[in-house]
């Protein structure tokens, strides 16, 4: 697997979402789109769900057009993999400091 490619496969979550902006809607809007993407995070988190969100995954927005009933014209501006975390994983076992963020590789 190439560089990218666990981000290409949603490092093996089970779900992924993605959030367009109506074709109708400015670039200044692309800021609403992450406002509600991070109270989508938010609340997945409160019900232990882990999420990721992942900008490269709109440099695809083919076969998403393709399975997603996403309206003609509407830019996916990212995407994000979700599903309860896999605490066997070896990337959910990174040390982490004290804000949550990974401390090494
Ligand atoms: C708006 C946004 C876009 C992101 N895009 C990517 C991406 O394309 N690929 C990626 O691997 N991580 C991306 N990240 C970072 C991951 O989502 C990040 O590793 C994760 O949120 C941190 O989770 P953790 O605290 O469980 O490690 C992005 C984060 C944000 C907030």
């Amino acid at each position: 697997m190439g560089p990218g490619g666990r981000d290409r496969s949603f490092y093996d979550a089970p779900h992924v979402a993605f959030f367009s902006l109506a074709a109708t809607m400015g670039l200044v809007n692309a800021v609403d789109v992450g406002i509600f993407a991070q109270t989508v995070m938010l609340l997945m988190a409160e019900r232990g769900v882990a999420t990721c969100p992942q900008g490269s995954l709109a440099a695809y927005p083919d076969p998403v057009h393709r399975v997603a009933s996403i309206p003609e014209g509407n830019a996916i501006v990212c995407g994000m993999s979700f599903g309860y975390e896999n605490r066997d994983a070896r990337i959910n076992q990174l040390p982490r400091c004290e804000s949550g963020l990974p401390i090494g590789a």
